[in-house]
């Protein structure tokens, strides 16, 4: 009896015991399955965000890369390839201001200069110079461009001023004499008083002109000139003159560093082929197949150097311990005809055919 109540207890106690087994198995059972599910979802909810970012990164990539490539085509249109360009140290490298620079002997100056490694800024009004004498330096690191008139005052920090800045051809400057006249002179003051204030050395770009009509041939730097100081081309002979003169004011009233270059008739490049000048004249009727224009005989003489040749020389006297006035320019003569034949046969086909039908060549 007694045992087989202890088996009823037992059996009751293992009952209870499976089911309690039971229950955890199935709890742990429906948690288990849970969790799967609860981990595919966030798997599958994932990768639809996934696929969703894709297309969208997809869809900007569309959109921005056609841009991307305009701004390539736009970043290689802006790419200025410069001529080269010497490296100076700190202490070599000079602030030098030409003015104007945009001209015809200007722009090689500054091309000489920026070659040669120094900071350029360029002053012009643009009466005669032009902005593609220079377009080349835009955008470069050591040049400066700025439309001014040197008529205003300039201040700026340099250490050279090369002083171009005049009409130098007689329809450029007989076109507004007044205007040449402020120009070589207040224009000379104001840069003078530049070079002044910043203690800069100063070359002031004079002429041959100031020898007026001359009475001695070949004119040395001693000769004085024989001007006309009412004539038609006074303003620009005379103005150069008293620029001279204010250039050796300021050396001996206030000390400042001057060099004066008196400039003979120089050709090259970017001259201006309608100022009415001979190489000019000869150049453009020779190019259009015209017969050269002659005055006289034809026999007087001329000298023409080239522009590279004028701006080593100008550079050389700027860098130079001369302060006294000095001609640059060719030191060979050749009559006005033989000019004519050179740039004729020079000139080629065009030329040619106007050969036969010029009575100055039979
Ligand atoms: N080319 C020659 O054969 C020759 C001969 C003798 C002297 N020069 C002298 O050399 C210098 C340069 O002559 P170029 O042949 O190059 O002449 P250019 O006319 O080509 O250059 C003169 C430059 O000065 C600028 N300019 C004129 N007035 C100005 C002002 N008020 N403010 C700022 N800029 C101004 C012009 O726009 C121009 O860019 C001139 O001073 C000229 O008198 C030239």
């Amino acid at each position: 009896m007694v045992s087989k109540a202890l088996l009823r207890l037992v059996s009751a106690v293992n009952r209870r015991r499976m089911k309690l087994l039971l229950g955890i198995a199935l709890l742990a059972y429906v948690a288990s399955v849970w969790g799967n599910f609860v981990n595919m979802s966030f798997l599958l909810n994932r990768s639809i965000q996934e696929n969703g970012e894709l297309k969208i990164e997809s869809k900007i990539e569309e959109i921005v890369e056609p841009l991307r490539e305009k701004i390539r085509d736009l970043e290689k249109s802006f790419t200025q390839k410069y001529p080269p360009v010497k490296f100076l140290s700190e202490k070599d490298r000079k602030r030098i201001l030409i003015t104007g620079g945009a001209g015809f002997v200007g722009s090689h100056l500054t091309d000489k200069l920026m070659m040669d490694g120094h900071e350029v800024t360029v002053v012009d009004n643009f009466f005669t110079g032009r902005k593609r004498n220079v377009e080349h330096w835009i955008g470069h690191e050591n040049f400066e461009l700025i439309n001014h008139d040197v008529v205003e005052p300039l201040y700026i920090e340099v250490d050279q001023i090369y002083h171009l800045a005049s009409p130098a051809s007689p329809p450029n400057y007989m076109y507004n004499p007044i205007k040449t006249l402020k120009t070589n002179t207040i224009g000379t003051l104001n840069m003078l008083g530049l070079a002044k204030r910043v203690g800069a050395r100063l070359l002031l770009a004079s002429t041959s002109e100031v020898y007026g009509d001359p009475e001695v041939h070949p004119q040395s730097e001693e000769y004085w000139g024989h001007v006309n100081p009412i004539g038609p081309r006074a303003c620009y002979d005379e103005g150069k003159r008293v620029a001279e003169t204010m250039c050796y004011a300021y050396m001996k009233q206030e000390g400042v560093e001057v060099r004066v270059a008196r400039i003979f008739n120089t050709f090259g490049p970017r001259m201006h082929m309608n100022d009415g000048r001979v190489v000019s004249n000869f150049i453009l009727q020779a190019l259009q197949g015209e017969p050269l224009t002659v005055y006289g005989s034809g026999s007087q003489t001329r000298a023409f150097q080239y522009v590279s040749d004028l701006v080593n020389g100008l550079v050389a006297l700027m860098n130079s311990n001369v302060s006294s006035p000095v001609n640059l320019g060719n030191p060979e003569e050749h009559t006005i005809l033989e000019f004519a034949q050179l740039i004729k046969n020079l000139v080629g086909p065009a030329g040619r055919r106007f050969e036969q039908s010029h009575p100055l060549f039979p």
